[in-house]
């Protein structure tokens, strides 16, 4: 992707529909009993590979424009698959599947590209096999591909989690549905609810409250109608490219603010940026917004460990906003970053560097020293296949008065295949 002579942005847009939400969307319809409508579905890469190990196990799904049905007819009417299960670069297939396929009585296999076979996976592998499924992974048990066998008298349990991660709470609040006794998660800090919020939706006997969540087995999941919300984690691109570019004013409709995802919002405003939230409602069981952002002077900010995990996706534009930012900003007790689709903080630190940013890289965080007057550098940069990446580049490059082309820029598919539209769009 070249970026060159984008300048300012301005106009309206619908940001593009929640992953998280729609992945869950997809997976609980499919353990309902009923036929559900989902309007707003996320169609990109990392979504569509949720819909086909879906179809691998038999459910059937139609598909229209952003909209689906799919035709829940529960866990038991999964069958053993007939081949791999692929996930691309979906951690959230790998790990909220991984949960579900724990409690069905056959065998599968999940595998994805490189960057997920080299994500750790004993975080699920090993409570999963505490409740009694069987599973094996490359790396002593610690990567994929792994193999399933399912048990159908999975044994609900008490996990005391030492890192605070949504995938798998969520793989292991989609098994002790099907366990027997309650399954209860306690987690570090606060991660998001989306899982939670659906189960609620949709009937199951669900109980949460920040860092614990219990289930009680036993209840039939009940299909309710799903309107996806706009994704916070996505419109964060355009949020933060309105504030640092002069001269420009955006609104984005129908965004997700759920507060285990929305923190964000709080951060730059703490920055001094200019934002406001307009006409809340709620969606399902999830609230939404439209969001109206002016440029804005930012100034730096120091963000801790707690904080991390409501701001996970968000810190590679987090750290874009702080390289405009008056001083000097720090993001501690992040090393989870180094986890993710790429090793985040080294991929930030070498390629901000390579633009002409000021910054460090420490074991878990980033120092970067903010500069109102930043001149990025034109060239080359290397997205490492990451999304978030990519795109945290590109708005970087916005600042340039020189080409940028972001090398292997089409990972953005993942999550925000309109991306490159939107912003011509706006650009004007
Ligand atoms: C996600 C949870 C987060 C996030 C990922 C999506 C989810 O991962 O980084 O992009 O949908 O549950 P962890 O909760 O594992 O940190």
């Amino acid at each position: 992707m070249e970026i060159y002579g984008i300048n300012h942005l301005n106009g309206n847009i619908k940001a593009p529909p929640d992953k998280s939400i729609s992945h869950r969307s997809a997976i609980i319809s499919a353990l309902s009993n009923q036929d559900v409508f989902i309007e707003n579905f996320l169609m990109s890469e990392d979504c569509l590979k949720t819909l086909e190990v879906l179809t691998c196990l038999g459910v059937e799904i139609e598909k229209e424009n952003s909209n689906l049905i799919i035709k829940g007819k529960g866990i038991k009417s999964f069958r053993e698959p007939e081949t791999v299960l692929y996930v691309g670069n979906s951690g959230t297939t790998i790990r909220l599947m991984s949960g579900v396929l724990s409690a069905c009585n056959f065998m599968s296999v999940l595998s994805g590209d490189s960057s997920i076979n080299s994500r750790p996976m004993e975080r699920i592998i090993e409570p999963l096999s505490g409740m009694g499924a069987s599973i094996y992974g490359r790396s002593k048990n610690s990567r994929a591909p792994l193999v399933i066998i399912g048990n159908s008298e999975l044994k609900g349990k008490k996990f005391n989690m030492g890192i605070s991660s949504a995938q798998v709470k969520s793989c292991l609040a989609l098994a002790g549905l099907y366990a027997e006794g309650k399954t209860e998660i306690i987690q570090p800090a606060v991660s998001r609810d989306h899982t939670e919020r659906m189960l609620e939706y949709f009937g199951a006997d669900i109980k949460y409250d920040g860092r614990h969540t219990k289930i009680i087995p036993g209840k039939e999941l009940t299909a309710r109608n799903i309107y996806i919300p706009g994704d916070i984690s996505s419109a964060a691109f355009i949020i933060v490219a309105t504030m640092i570019l002069k001269n420009s004013h955006t609104v984005l409709s129908d965004v997700g603010i759920n507060p285990t995802r929305s923190f964000l919002l709080e951060i730059l405003s703490e920055m001094g940026g200019n934002l406001k939230i307009k006409n809340k409602k709620i969606a399902g069981n999830e609230p939404m917004a439209d969001i109206e952002v002016f440029s804005s002077r930012l100034r730096a900010v120091s963000i801790d460990k707690s904080m991390i995990p409501n701001i996970i996706d968000e810190i590679p534009i987090l750290c874009v906003a702080a390289a405009m930012a008056d001083g000097t900003s720090y993001i501690r007790g992040a090393q989870e970053l180094r986890h993710k689709e790429s090793d985040r903080i080294a991929a930030i630190s070498n390629q901000f560097s390579a633009m002409g940013v000021e910054i460090a890289e420490e074991p878990d965080g980033l120092i970067i020293n903010g500069n109102r007057n930043l001149k990025v550098r034109g060239g080359i940069v290397q997205s490492m296949g990451d999304h978030r990446i990519a795109m945290s580049l590109a708005v970087l490059a916005m600042l340039s008065e020189e080409k940028v082309t972001v090398m292997d820029s089409d990972c953005i598919n993942t999550s925000f295949p309109s991306f490159k539209y939107i912003i011509k769009k706006l650009a004007g």
